[in-house]
């Protein structure tokens, strides 16, 4: 968790001298390589030289990341840069857009994601993801939590499958709010209680890493503060990834930081550290928000 709380202020100096975005070529001759150490040494997830093509437009250019074990990694840049495409290289969402291409090295725990022998489901469920709108099943409560261990197994009996949505409902910080109305639609919950009934389905098949696209931007402050809590506590027993547009989001939940431009990864560093005293002109420019 970072301590980071205000934004920073920028300095006269490089104000002045860059009023106006440079132009996209000023912009990618800046570029020479990703500033800062792309690798952890405890990696949970580990990719090398992602390319990703829609068609013959490349949309992702030879992303190297690291994931930690037990960290919080916002992924972070202006609209178009690719964020959400490579968030969903890790669990190969992807792989459902017919002219998407991802080449690369993609591991979790040193296997390849994508190799042929990989069963698809089971990565999905190791590596959930939450998106931006809420998707509750049109299910009951219960039934969108228990969906998951359903399909995989993982329940052998009436009791066991209730301890899991009980506790799966419990660690979403959701359990109080509905344990009376179980039985009720899951769409006919608050936007906020749709989402953490998501994170509780995502949660219930025992994932080991959890991606989130853009989680709370179609939720007011009260809810989004309470999604940040949970991605806080939830952090201490998973590895995240959480894409957000929001940088005070970033700087509140995350341990480590990437600033994604132009489908490059332009810097990933300690949060603190990118929003305080960021190396790369890019970096700095969209966090004092030059652009974005
Ligand atoms: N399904 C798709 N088909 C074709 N192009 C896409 C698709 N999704 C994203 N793109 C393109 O890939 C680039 C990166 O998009 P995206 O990953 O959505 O960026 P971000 O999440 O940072 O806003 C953009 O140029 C976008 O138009
Ligand atoms: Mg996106």
């Amino acid at each position: 968790m970072s301590t980071y709380t205000a934004p920073p202020t920028p300095s006269t100096e490089s104000a002045a001298t860059t009023a106006e975005a440079p132009d996209l070529d000023a912009q990618l001759a800046s570029f020479t390589g990703t500033v800062g150490d792309v690798r952890v040494a405890d990696a949970k997830m580990s990719m090398t030289d992602v390319d990703v093509h829609y068609g013959t437009a490349q949309a992702i250019h030879g992303v190297s990341l690291d994931l930690g074990k037990n960290e919080v990694m916002a992924m972070i840049g202006p609209s178009g840069c690719g964020k959400s495409t490579f968030l969903r290289c890790l669990n190969r969402m992807n792989d459902t857009i017919e002219i998407c291409n991802v080449s690369g090295s993609l591991t979790l725990d040193g296997e390849d994601i994508y190799d042929r022998s990989q069963d698809v489901v089971l990565l999905r469920a190791r590596v959930g993801i939450v998106f931006q709108k809420p998707n509750p099943f049109p299910k009951t409560i219960y039934d969108n939590v228990a969906y998951g261990p359903r399909i995989h197994g993982l329940a052998s009996s009436k009791s066991t499958l209730d301890d899991i949505v009980e506790q799966s409902l419990r660690r979403a910080s959701l359990w109080e709010e509905v344990k009376d109305r179980l039985d009720k639609p899951g769409t006919g919950l608050s936007g906020g209680q749709q989402q953490r009934l998501c994170i509780a389905r995502t949660i219930a098949v025992s994932p080991e890493v959890i991606l989130m696209d853009e989680p709370c931007s179609a939720l007011d402050p009260i809810a989004t503060a309470k999604i940040e809590e949970l991605i806080d506590e939830l952090g201490k027993n998973y590895t995240i990834a959480i894409v957000t547009h929001s940088m005070q989001q970033a700087a509140r939940v995350s341990d480590r930081t990437a600033y994604f431009h132009l489908g490059r990864l332009v810097e990933v560093g300690v949060t603190n550290d990118i929003f305080t005293n960021p190396t790369h002109q890019l970096t700095e420019n969209y966090i004092t928000g030059r652009f974005g």
